[in-house]
C-alpha cells in the first residue's frame, strides 16, 4: 500500500521549473507525457486497465467499464511555476484510496474508474479544463483544435505529437453515460479548513469564471526616436487596464479580477510595443455580478485605447457560470465522513464541468498556507492521508452496493 505524498514524492523533479520555482506542466507537453506514462504505469501495476479517450484524458478502470460507474480523479498538470499539490493530490489520492480499499478487501460492485483530465489549468492553450469541457460537448472541438500555445502550436498539432487523432477532439456521451457519478479530491486553495480546524470538507460551490483577452493594437516604433506626443502605444491602455480590473471588482461584492498575462509584441525593451495581449480573469458569486465586472473593464479598455490613438479587441476565452454541487450527494458525503464541513471556492475544477452533467462534489483537504497556483501551496503529510481514508470511505459508500 502506498501514501500519497509517497506517490507526490515520486513526481517531486518532473516538470519542476528552476525559472520560476514550483511546476510548469503543460498539456501534452513533453513533461505531461512523462506524467501520463507515469500514471499508466503506476495504474496498470495496480490491474486498472488504462484508456486513453478521445480528448487525451486518461481513464484507469477498476472493473470493466460499464453505467454507473464511480469516478474519481482530477490533473496532473500545472499553471507555470504552480503547486507541487493542485491537481496531483487528486490524482495520487485516487491511487492510494484504491490500495487502501484493495487492503480492506475491497470489492466494488459498480464499476468504478480513476481519471487523470487532460489540460485543466489552461496553462498551455489558454482555456481552462479543455479535456472535460471538450468530453461533455461545452467546448466546440473545432475551436479548439485551433487553440494556440504561445510558440503558435495549435491544439491539433500538439495533441498528435503525443500520439492522439486530433479528428477524434469532441464530445463524448457514450463514455460521459457511463459515469454514475464524480468525486475529485482536491488541495483546498484557501484558509476555509485551516480556520475551522477540520482536515477534510466538501466542497458546495464554485464561483462563476471566465478568462477574455483584450489585445490592444497600437504602432510599434523606435523607444528612443519616437517623441511621446507621436505615439500610438498599446501598453498605455494595457496598463489603464489592469487598474480598471482592480475598481471593477472592487465595487462588486465577492468579485475578483486578475491580469496574470501581459504580453506586449514583439516584447524588446527599446520597442514599442505593436500590440498588447492582457488577459483578464475574472470571477464573482453569479452570472450577472461576473458579467458587469468585464463590461466595466471592458469599457475603460475601449476608453484608454482610443485616448492613445489605439484600438482594441475583446475575445471571451472561456466561461463557466456558478456551480452548486449536488447537495444530496454532498450531504451523503459530509455524514459518511462523519458531519465534515462544507465550503465554497473561488477556484474551477473539472468536477465543476462535469456537475452540469452528473452529480458531482469534491473533498478539500487543508492547506495551511492558504495558498495556491504558487510554490507555497501546501498540505500536511498527515492531511493528505486523512484525505485518502475520506476519499476511501466515500469510495467504498458509493461503489458498494450496486444502484
Ligand atoms: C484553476 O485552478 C482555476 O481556478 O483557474
Ligand atoms: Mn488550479
Ligand atoms: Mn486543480
Amino acid at each position: 500500500m502506498t501514501s500519497a505524498t509517497s506517490l507526490l514524492g515520486a513526481l517531486a523533479d518532473v516538470g519542476a521549473d528552476r525559472v520560476r520555482g514550483g511546476y510548469s506542466r503543460h498539456g501534452f507537453d513533453r513533461v505531461d507525457v512523462e506524467l501520463r506514462e507515469w500514471f499508466t504505469a503506476e495504474a496498470g501495476a495496480r490491474g486498472l486497465g488504462v484508456e486513453t479517450d478521445r480528448n487525451g484524458n486518461l481513464w484507469a478502470w477498476w472493473g470493466a467499464p460499464g453505467p454507473n460507474a464511480v469516478v474519481t480523479g482530477s490533473h496532473l498538470d500545472s499553471v507555470p511555476g504552480g503547486g507541487a499539490f493542485d491537481g496531483p493530490l487528486g490524482v495520487v489520492s485516487a491511487l492510494a484510496a484504491v490500495d487502501a480499499l484493495r487492503a480492506q478487501g475491497f470489492r466494488p460492485a459498480r464499476p468504478l474508474a480513476v481519471v487523470v483530465f487532460a489540460e485543466e489549468e489552461g496553462g498551455r492553450f489558454g482555456v481552462p479544463c479543455l479535456g472535460s469541457r471538450l468530453l461533455a460537448g461545452t467546448l466546440d472541438a473545432d475551436r479548439a483544435r485551433e487553440l494556440k500555445d504561445p510558440d503558435g502550436t495549435t491544439l491539433a498539432e500538439a495533441v498528435r505529437a503525443a500520439g492522439l487523432d486530433p479528428r477524434w477532439l469532441g464530445p463524448e456521451p457514450d463514455l460521459l453515460s457511463l459515469v454514475g457519478c464524480f468525486v475529485e479530491l482536491h488541495v483546498e486553495q484557501g484558509r476555509g479548513l485551516v480556520d475551522l480546524d477540520a482536515p477534510v470538507g466538501v466542497a458546495s460551490s464554485i464561483l462563476a469564471h471566465g478568462r477574455w483577452r483584450l489585445t490592444f493594437h497600437g504602432e510599434g516604433n523606435h523607444a528612443g526616436a519616437t517623441p511621446l506626443a507621436d505615439r500610438c502605444d498599446p501598453m498605455m491602455p494595457a496598463a489603464s487596464l489592469v487598474l480598471a480590473a482592480r475598481r471593477a471588482a472592487g465595487s462588486v461584492p465577492g468579485a475578483r479580477a486578475t491580469v496574470g498575462r501581459l504580453v506586449p509584441t514583439p516584447g524588446g525593451t527599446n520597442v514599442i510595443p505593436s500590440t498588447v495581449d492582457v488577459w483578464l480573469d475574472a470571477r464573482a458569486p453569479g452570472d450577472a455580478d461576473t458579467r458587469r465586472v468585464v463590461d466595466d473593464v471592458v469599457a475603460a479598455a475601449h476608453e484608454a485605447a482610443e485616448a492613445e490613438g489605439c484600438t482594441v479587441t475583446v475575445r471571451e476565452e472561456s466561461y463557466g457560470d456558478t456551480v452548486v454541487f449536488d447537495s444530496g450527494l454532498r450531504d451523503e458525503l459530509a455524514g459518511v465522513l462523519g458531519g465534515v464541513p462544507a465550503l465554497p471556492t473561488g477556484a474551477g475544477h473539472d468536477a465543476g464541468v462535469l456537475a452540469q452533467r452528473i452529480p458531482t462534489a469534491m473533498l478539500f483537504v487543508r492547506n495551511p498556507t492558504g495558498v495556491s497556483h504558487a510554490p507555497a501551496e501546501h498540505a500536511e503529510a498527515a492531511d493528505c492521508e486523512s484525505g485518502v481514508s475520506a476519499l476511501a470511505r466515500v469510495l467504498a459508500h458509493l461503489a458498494g452496493s450496486p444502484c
